[in-house]
């Protein structure tokens, strides 16, 4: 592999912006960081792209993904999502084992890993899913060569909720990772749709969803994971939080420093429940969409640190699916291609700096599962890299890459976008022109994510 040399880029990285700054990249890995001028006997004898003008980051690691393969390969697949991951700018992602069948054991959680060998664009690791009777089977899970153990404590898409409370304890008490819970209380839930459907049958508009899935159901089941990990001592990580009330839960500091880490995803930061008259369907999520005050807390608890990540959720459905009526249509939407410049857009609005953007996507995900070798632009490091440029474009049909065909962002006006993507140092999507769906160079495919956590 001929050595490539990235030149005159703004390097966002490790709270820092350095302005003139190239890096070379010798097979697949961050060789050298140069903040003068660049030797030409070594330019001489590699592929050159000049940057100027352009900001480099870290690739983003996406913790929460749901690409649909095996078996629901009609909403999206591994090779179609991760395609739209790296038109997005990310270059790792960790799935989510609600597929069909679901990921419940040592087998099925190995084939996704062999499907994804042969078609993702993007770096990969894939959850472990619990039942309320496999723990024989998570405890087989590698937690080097696995990212965490999945566990809905609320019913969604799938059948996969855990709610046997023996089977949480046992499974809080011994499992051997990181275990990331999806958060909603489902007799709550049940309670809140009976009362829907007492008033509206079932022509249930969907701007009752975050009065069903609403604040208690979050906040009673959050709190309740909270406890079972401070009693056993649990890796606990706490996915898509949506409340202003469950943020008391969660601690300001250094992510090495704490068992309990919280996520928020970039629709929960985006939208509110304001925007259900005019997005409908396409912004019912689990957990729902609030209201502008959980948003604005959201967002507070990003910046202090009690909240650790930003992810996606990435959940495609077809239109199909979600014109349906309320209770037969899924929850979910399709987001990674927007993700990142999504949170631009909103540093550009003043609600964070790049500079945190990159702390929240890039290293702070590697931080939390201990991702080996990737995360920053160091020296020794994976050259998972990301050319952001700035030119205006518009969130269309033609330009979105996921299976599924839409998008809730749809309509929407960007300011930055994604030049290039390079993973393990290969160029795998380039743009030239904002708004175009740009060029993928699929000759390679990304690599197994490893952990090196001895302290989960
Ligand atoms: O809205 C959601 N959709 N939330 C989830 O937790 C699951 C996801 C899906 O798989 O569709």
């Amino acid at each position: 592999m001929k050595d490539l040399i990235i030149k005159n880029a703004k390097v966002v990285n490790e709270g820092k912006i350095l302005r003139d700054t190239s890096l070379l990249i010798r097979e697949g890995i961050i060789e050298k960081i140069f903040r003068e001028e660049v030797p030409a006997n070594l330019l001489a004898q590699a592929d050159v792209l000049d940057a100027a003008g352009k900001y480099l980051l870290p690739g983003v690691i996406d913790d929460q993904v749901h690409f649909r393969e095996p078996g629901l390969t009609h909403k999206g697949d591994i090779a179609s999502e991760s395609r739209a991951a790296v038109a997005g700018g990310i270059t790792s992602f960790m799935e989510m084992p609600n597929t069909q069948p679901p990921a419940t054991t040592q087998e099925l959680l190995e084939q996704k890993y062999q499907i994804a060998a042969k078609c993702s664009l993007a770096n990969y690791s894939f959850y472990m899913g619990a039942t309320n009777d496999n723990l024989e089977e998570l405890l087989k899970t590698d937690p080097s060569r696995v990212c965490g153990i999945k566990v809905f404590m609320g019913a969604s898409t799938g059948n996969m909720l855990v709610d046997n409370p023996q089977t949480l304890s046992e499974l809080f008490s011994q499992s051997p990772m990181l275990i990331a819970v999806h958060c909603e209380d489902e007799a709550t839930i049940q309670f809140n749709l009976a009362q829907a459907r007492e008033k509206f049958g079932d022509a249930i508009p969907v701007t009752e969803h975050p009065k069903i899935r609403d604040t208690r159901a979050c906040f009673n089941s959050s709190s309740k994971a909270v406890e079972l990990a401070k009693k056993y001592g649990t890796r606990l990580h706490i996915l898509h939080l949506s409340t202003a009330a469950e943020l008391a839960l969660f601690e300001t500091g250094p992510i090495r420093n704490k068992k309990i880490t919280a996520e928020v995803c970039v629709h929960h930061l985006w939208f509110s429940d304001a925007d259900y008259e005019r997005l409908g369907s396409k912004i019912k999520w689990n957990p729902s969409i609030k209201s502008a005050n959980d948003r604005s807390a959201l967002w507070k608890a990003l910046l202090d640190n009690r909240i650790d990540v930003v992810a996606t959720d990435h959940a495609p459905h077809t239109l199909e699916e979600k014109s349906r009526p309320y209770s037969a249509m899924p929850s979910g939407g399709p987001l990674v291609q927007h993700s990142l410049v999504a949170m631009l857009e909103m540093s550009r609005n003043g609600k964070i700096s790049i500079e945190r953007i990159v702390e929240k996507m890039c290293h702070a995900p590697a931080e939390l599962f201990a991702i080996e070798k990737r995360g920053y632009i160091r020296k020794g490091y994976k050259a998972d890299l990301v050319l952001v440029d700035t030119g205006k474009w518009q969130v269309t049909t033609e330009n979105i890459h996921s299976k599924c065909g839409w998008s809730p962002l749809e309509g929407e006006s960007f300011s930055y976008f994604i030049s290039h993507t390079f993973v393990n140092g290969r160029l795998v999507y380039e743009n030239n022109l904002p708004g175009q769906p740009g060029q993928f160079h699929e000759t390679t495919t990304g690599e197994r994510l490893s952990f090196k956590r001895d302290s989960d």
